[in-house]
């Protein structure tokens, strides 16, 4: 229980990872504001599970490549929570694509949704929580894809090595100011995500085989790891970007 009093926002919340980050802030004693964009029933599933906690959530509609709607997000956690202590910017969209072919439109979905959108929601953090003394910021990533060419994930791949790029720029910048931020980047998760790609199926087969802590990520490891990352005793971690995959991509492939 070592998040008690604090207020948190999770983007993309509404299933998969986030929903598992809200539901684990809410058991450490946080109160969450859960977005979504298109799963109202998920969104209110999470609102019913940190409420069966005892803590308080509400759902908020907001799609992360709109900056009016992250305005107006920001707008309803004032009014509603008078602050913010923690930001986890995970909502992630992208179009599966190689790059000779892929839409302007696959650019600036991920551009938008996954890597502008930190910086947003970010900006609008930073006023709150210097004002509360403090917070913690954090986004997913997915560094084993920035770094290897995964199929037909090149635009969104981009995107993410935007949010390896602002962790480390806002982790210098907010710092001085008490607001830490680092970036989440896990293995191979089982969320709809993962069936979603082509290629996804396949990659669970080789996680589960090779993975050498022997079984493939969970939404709960995440979120675990996201909470250690948002409590007073993680504020020595600051920039960085932090693998959680039972150590597949330390593996020789
Ligand atoms: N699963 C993995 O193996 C894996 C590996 C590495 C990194 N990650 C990263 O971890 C994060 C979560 O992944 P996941 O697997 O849990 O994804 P997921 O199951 O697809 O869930 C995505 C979440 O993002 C929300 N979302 C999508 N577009 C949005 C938008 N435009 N505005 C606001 N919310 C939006 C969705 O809400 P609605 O349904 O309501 O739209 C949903 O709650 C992502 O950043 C992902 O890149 C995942």
């Amino acid at each position: 229980m070592n998040l008690i009093g604090k207020i948190a926002l999770v983007t993309g919340s509404s299933r998969g990872i986030g929903k598992a980050i809200a539901v684990e802030f809410a058991r450490r004693g946080a109160d969450v504001v859960v977005n979504y964009r298109r799963t109202p029933e998920g969104a209110e599933e999470a609102v019913k599970q940190i409420e069966a906690l005892g803590r308080r959530a509400i759902a908020v509609s907001a799609n992360m490549a709109s900056p009016e709607e992250i305005e107006q997000l920001f707008a309803v956690i004032g009014r509603e929570f008078g602050g913010l202590d923690i930001l986890v910017c995970n909502a992630a969209a992208g179009l599966q694509t190689k790059l000779a072919d892929a839409p302007l439109k696959a650019w600036d979905l991920a551009m938008n949704v996954n890597a502008r959108s930190y910086l947003l929601c970010a900006q609008r953090a930073f006023p709150m929580m210097t004002a509360r003394g403090g917070g913690r910021i954090m986004a997913l990533t997915a560094n084993n894809a920035v770094e290897r060419a995964f199929p037909n994930y090149g635009t969104v791949a981009a995107s993410k090595a935007v949010i390896n790029v602002l962790t480390v720029y806002l982790a210098a910048e907010f710092g001085p100011h008490n607001i830490i931020v680092n970036a989440i980047s896990p293995g191979m998760v089982a969320t709809e995500a993962l069936a979603y790609f082509e290629f996804g199926a396949e990659a669970r087969r080789r996680g589960e085989a090779r993975t050498p802590s022997g079984r493939i990520t969970t939404t709960d490891d995440v979120a675990h790891l996201a909470a250690f990352l948002a409590s007073d005793e993680a504020h020595q971690i600051n920039g960085q970007i932090i693998e959680i995959d039972g150590g597949y991509t330390r593996l020789f492939h």
